[in-house]
């Protein structure tokens, strides 16, 4: 409502602790090996890092202006800044757009932190000690066809998200992204060098960056342009509503490529951890999202200290994906708190709980309800495809050319500190590149 109440982020560094925690989250590591896998390597990964540097980081910018000029939740940010440029009323839709892509996801994403969750426990109970890829599978199928297991782990980490979010974004969000995203770096850095000792590094190097270019298709292109959105937490509002709290003091540009770049490092990594256990064991490529939950696992059953390093790596990826979880429901919460008589606590129960209902939904399509199909989709990957594939890009391609086009062009390169030269790069790739290419990826995909 009024916007001297809007809260700040107390620093600089911690909106970009939050950002990349936001970022930064099974997007990486569960979700881009397993499109690697079944996009069949090198071509999708070279043109999900064309996407990211020509279309992901110039939205990142544009979504993180939008909100700062706003000052308020990511529908209510539209309008204003809409209005006081003189534009359409229904700019406003890309704000809706993006806190239902936000609800959308997290429904499905909570199951996934469940399932990270649940993991960690079987690391210290020994679940993984010894075992081969074989029982390592069985372990994983077992949980996917068990409904209460699913329920008992998405309500754990749907209460954990909505208890952090409750209690506000200083406290709550900031408190949470400060620490732990180094030492998930850290263990990437190990899982990459105990990747190195299997003998198939190179074999799976070349996997991810010797591009076999027969492999391109339509469907590819849409896949990594997607991702590139969904893994910078893009076209929700989630970036939206994290520049409403965001003073003058911030240059966006360069926060935007940190950010990025931490990113992509992030799942670069994953990737180069991943890809050796898959090819030394002979797993399956194209085993879809529980491709980490089969690799991962073997490796830390049989390497010294793999106990203890299992148990941290699937802590802070549930950390990872509970810093994520809390960015997709903040545009929600922050959106009903300002449009309701709700209180902050009140806003963060009715929308946790809306969205934990729907992802029992998402759950119970890998058991009971795996016949229930939407277009030949069941409801998880309905979810996922829906959301990656058609609002995120969306949203994101609103964002942009409104500030491309509807916004005064000199107030926005004052804004963004650019001289004329950089300017006029950058009006080239908001106005045509980025664009154009989120359309005609769009078109050629019909
Ligand atoms: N970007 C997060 C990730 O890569 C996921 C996410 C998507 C978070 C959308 C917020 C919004 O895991
Ligand atoms: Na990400």
């Amino acid at each position: 409502m009024s916007k001297q109440s809007h809260a700040h982020w107390s620093s600089k560094l911690t909106f970009i602790l939050a950002a990349t925690g936001s970022a930064v989250g099974l997007g990486n590591i569960w979700k881009f090996p397993y499109m690697v896998g079944e996009s069949g390597g090198a071509a999708f990964v070279l043109v999900y890092l064309l996407c990211i540097a020509l279309i992901g980081l110039p939205i990142l910018t544009a979504e993180w202006l939008i909100g700062r000029r706003g000052q308020e939740n990511p529908v209510n940010s539209m309008a204003d800044v809409a209005k006081s440029a003189g534009r359409s009323k229904g700019w406003v839709m890309v704000g809706i757009s993006g806190v239902l892509g936000a609800f959308l996801i997290l429904s499905f994403y909570s199951v996934i932190g469940g399932w990270s969750l649940s993991y960690t426990l079987s690391s210290v109970t020994g679940g993984f000690t010894g075992q081969d890829a074989d029982a390592i599978g069985e372990l994983f199928s077992g949980m996917l066809g068990n409904p209460g297991q699913l329920l008992l782990w998405h309500s754990v980490f749907m209460l954990l998200v909505i208890g952090i979010v409750a209690r506000g974004v200083t406290k709550g969000l900031e408190g949470a992204a400060r620490t732990l995203m180094p030492a998930l770096g850290v263990l990437l850095v190990v899982l990459v060098g105990y990747g190195m000792t299997t003998g198939y590094f190179g074999q799976a190097a070349s996997y991810l960056f010797n591009p076999d270019w027969s492999k391109l298709t339509g469907e590819v292109v849409l896949a990594a342009l997607g991702h590139a959105f969904f893994t910078l937490s893009l076209g929700m509002g989630i970036m939206m509503a994290y520049g409403s709290y965001l003073g003058e003091e911030v240059n966006l540009l360069k926060t935007a490529r940190t950010v990025v770049i931490m990113d992509t490092v992030i799942a670069l990594g994953a990737g180069l951890a991943i890809f050796p256990i898959v090819f030394a064991n002979g797993l399956d490529l194209n085993s879809g999202p529980g491709l980490i939950f089969v690799t991962l696992p073997l490796a830390f059953g049989n390497m010294t200290g793999g106990m203890l390093l299992g148990l941290a790596f699937f802590l802070l990826l549930t950390f990872a994906a509970l810093t994520s979880a809390i960015s997709l429901l903040e545009p929600v919460v922050e959106f009903v708190e300002e449009r309701t008589p709700l209180s902050r606590v009140g806003a963060t129960v009715v929308a946790g709980v809306a969205t934990w209902a729907l992802g029992i939904a998402a759950l119970l399509s890998f058991n009971v309800w795996s016949d229930v199909l939407f277009f030949g989709l069941n409801i998880f990957d309905l979810l996922d495809k829906l959301t990656s594939k058609f609002l995120l890009p969306l949203t994101g391609l609103g964002a942009i050319v409104f500030v491309a086009w509807g916004l005064d062009k000199e107030g926005v390169r004052k804004e963004l500190g650019m001289d004329i030269y950089d300017f006029s790069l950058w009006n080239l790739i908001t106005r045509y590149v980025a664009p154009i290419g989120v359309l005609a990826v769009f078109v050629s995909s019909l």
